[in-house]
């Protein structure tokens, strides 16, 4: 099968929309879903579709944090700095996925394997320290542990 190009990809989400204003952020939305990010021609293309003028697509796309830009990595792994987590050694355990994966929180590895990113609280603070690996929560980490996690994420890419 031929590989669509990015083009055709955000013309295939823009078939099920009308076309109007109050729609430019749900596409923006399943168009990062699609990329992993936002695309630049994506977003004229969205902006085009939705008739508002590209540099208030642009406005929003840089104003809301849920979207990205820059191609991140395909693993995001999220460490809680929450009190909780904090009280149990969270530090030590971001400092241990810091030096694994060679970056900070807000950026992601070369090979956009993994994007690292902290959280306030998970909402598990019974667990605590934990991290989570895109949808998977790991509870009760060690720094040893940290290691397992990551190569578990990476074999499942
Ligand atoms: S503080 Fe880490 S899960 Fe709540």
């Amino acid at each position: 099968m031929e590989t669509m190009t990015a083009e055709s990809q955000v013309a295939d989400i823009l078939k099920s929309y009308r076309g109007e204003a109050g729609e430019l952020i749900p596409l923006l939305q399943e168009v990062q879903q699609k990329f992993g990010y936002l695309p630049e021609e994506a977003i004229k293309q969205v902006a085009r579709f939705v008739g508002v003028p590209e540099c208030s697509a642009f406005g929003v796309a840089t104003f809301y944090a849920q979207f990205k830009l820059v191609p991140t990595g395909r693993n995001v792994v999220r460490v809680c700095r929450g009190t909780a987590c904090h009280v149990k050694g969270g530090a030590r355990i971001l400092r241990e996925v810091q030096r694994r994966l060679g970056i900070k929180p807000g950026e992601s590895t070369p090979d956009l394997k993994y994007a690292l990113e902290t959280v306030a609280c998970i909402g598990a603070c019974a667990l605590a320290p934990t991290m989570v690996v895109n949808s998977d929560t790991h509870g009760q980490i060690t720094t040893g542990k940290v290691a397992e996690v990551l190569e578990r994420a990476e074999a499942e890419l």
